[in-house]
């Protein structure tokens, strides 16, 4: 297997060619953009700019054969049963949004349950928590092992009874980097019937994903974590349960028919696509997908694996410094906590050194608080990071505490 070189890969995303300065480890918050991605963005608004599934003229065609292709490129990258099942949503967010909204109203009543875990985001908590209120149903949380993983014996606890219908988990954790066997937890949550939805936001820069093989019932990721532009992302769901939906939002491009007081949608996925889509982002995607499906998974696990062998000991032997989680498989992401020095004056500190981290709780007020914390200092990495750059981080840490402390 050839070394894997970072730098090589760094050279396709313009913001980093232009500011070697900067050490980006960020990824987590947003990935920096592809440049085939930016290309293709320009390329339509220059070239092919007209809107998708109206007009019959030539330009109007060629925008809806590449919007379809892009759909038909994202089902083929997580392989999905078919492209009717590729939503283009604005991100995560929306797409969970929409799920919650949508099928609990139709699946969730009094007495019920809705099942979250301890590690989720707040775009896979809040929804659900309304989702569960609105129907009078219980909204319950799923707690973690002292590593920081899913506590599997609680899960099974949660879900005994058969209340559940729903259990909303992340595909990896955006501060422990833990990476959660989705397909064991499916078949646990299928085994009482229970539908699964996966947050797949922070899985979304490394490869391809199969939600057959997962087993769960809806997949959600944003184009703008895995190299793709801001303001595209994609909600994947069984066929069957995307037809027994309703519609998400109404207006023009998802109604088959209308009268004064009724309407007919328009079948999969245009009925959940009201409005006009973000096109150029949908195109941007399919090339981020491109790019992805192509990229050498293997190497780049290996690197991975070194960087985490140094960073992990690394952080670890730092006086004062907690590095949060120690799960079995980290998807690089390393959140600290240091005892006296906060971590917003940690990455103040950083970014004088040209480093970018964020501090905060990363959305995660839920996970913070049961690690006893208000916050943390985070360091993402992605397919564009070096070993150097890890050294880099924690030398810089290690100045940053001394220089606060
Ligand atoms: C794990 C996880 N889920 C959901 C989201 C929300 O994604 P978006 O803001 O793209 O909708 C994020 C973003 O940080 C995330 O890290």
């Amino acid at each position: 297997m050839e070394p894997y070189d970072p730098a090589a890969f760094a050279k396709r995303f313009p913001l980093l060619v232009d500011h070697p300065e900067l050490t980006y480890l960020d990824s987590a918050a947003t990935t920096q953009r592809l440049d085939s991605v930016l290309e293709r963005l320009e390329r339509f608004y220059r070239e092919e700019n007209s809107n998708v599934h109206r007009g019959t003229y030539e330009l109007a065609a060629r925008s809806t054969a590449a919007y379809e292709d892009a759909r038909k490129a994202v089902a083929h990258y997580v392989h999905a049963a078919s492209a009717e099942e590729i939503v283009f949503v604005r991100g995560t967010t929306e797409a969970i949004n929409l799920v919650a909204s949508c099928l609990s109203s139709q699946s969730v009543g009094p007495g019920d349950r809705i099942l979250a875990t301890a590690m989720e985001h707040h775009s896979n908590f809040l929804p659900w928590q309304r989702a569960a209120a609105k129907r009078k149903a219980q909204f319950r949380v799923c707690g973690l092992t002292a590593n920081g993983e899913l506590d599997l014996e609680d899960l099974e606890r949660h879900l005994a009874g058969g209340r559940t219908k729903f259990l909303a988990v992340a595909h990896v954790s955006n501060v422990l980097g833990t990476v959660n066997p989705i397909k064991k937890i499916t078949a646990v949550a299928h085994g009482v019937g229970a539908l699964v939805l996966v947050d797949g936001a922070r899985r979304a820069d490394s490869g391809p994903i199969d939600v057959a093989d997962l087993g769960c019932d809806f997949y959600a990721f944003s184009g703008h974590k895995m190299f793709a532009g801001t303001g595209i992302g994609v909600l994947w769901g069984r066929r069957a349960l995307l037809e027994r939906m309703e519609p998400y939002q109404l207006g023009g491009g998802m109604v088959e028919t209308m009268t004064d007081d009724s309407y007919g949608c328009r079948s999969l996925p245009e009925k959940f696509e009201a409005g006009t889509p973000h096109i150029a982002g949908a195109l941007g995607l399919h090339c981020a997908v491109d790019f992805l499906k192509n990229f050498s998974w293997d190497a780049y696990d290996s690197h991975r694996h070194t960087v985490s062998t140094y960073l992990e000991p690394a952080l670890r032997e730092i006086p004062g410094l907690r590095l949060l989680g120690n799960p079995m498989e980290r998807a690089g992401v390393y959140a600290v906590h240091h005892g006296t020095v906060h971590g917003h004056d940690l990455a103040t500190a950083l970014a004088t050194k040209g480093i970018c981290v964020r501090a905060g709780h990363h959305c995660t007020q839920p996970l913070h608080r049961l690690l006893g914390i208000a916050a943390s200092l985070r360091a993402s990495f992605s397919i564009y990071n070096s070993l150097e750059q890890a050294k880099k981080f924690v030398e810089a840490l290690r100045w940053a505490i001394r220089v606060l402390f």
